[in-house]
């Protein structure tokens, strides 16, 4: 929850008024998904690589004021649970990140 939390809070964030976040979720006997997607301005192709380490503010990141911990604090969430987390941009525009946890291996 604190890592879903995490990244629809910054969805708002980065999403002008009328737009659209989706949360959606997959399971298959390998993992279990949560896909959450935004409408607004992407993430920067600079910014990519850096957003889950600790104090990384992109320069979209602007006057809002945050810590740059969100990200990283999510990232380490779900790595203890032996999951997975992933950025990208979807093509017609906004952020989409992908949250896997991994059911134990037999
Ligand atoms: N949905 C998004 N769209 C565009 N850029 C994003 C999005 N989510 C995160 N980012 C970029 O990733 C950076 C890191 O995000 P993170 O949540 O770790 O820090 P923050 O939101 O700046 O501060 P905090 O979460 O501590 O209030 C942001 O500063 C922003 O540049
Ligand atoms: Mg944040």
């Amino acid at each position: 929850c604190e890592a879903v939390g995490n990244i629809v809070k910054n969805c708002m964030e980065h999403t002008p008024d009328g737009g659209t976040i989706t949360v959606s979720g997959n399971c298959n006997p390998l993992y279990s998904e949560i896909i959450i997607t935004d409408s607004g301005s992407g993430i920067a192709e600079d910014d990519l690589p850096h957003i889950f380490e600790r104090f990384y503010k992109g320069r979209a990141s602007g006057e809002k004021g945050g810590f740059g911990i969100g990200l990283a604090l999510a990232r380490m969430i779900v790595t203890e649970q032996n999951g997975t987390i992933k950025a990208e941009n979807v093509p017609k525009g906004g952020a989409m990140f992908t949250i896997r946890i991994y059911e134990s291996t037999v």
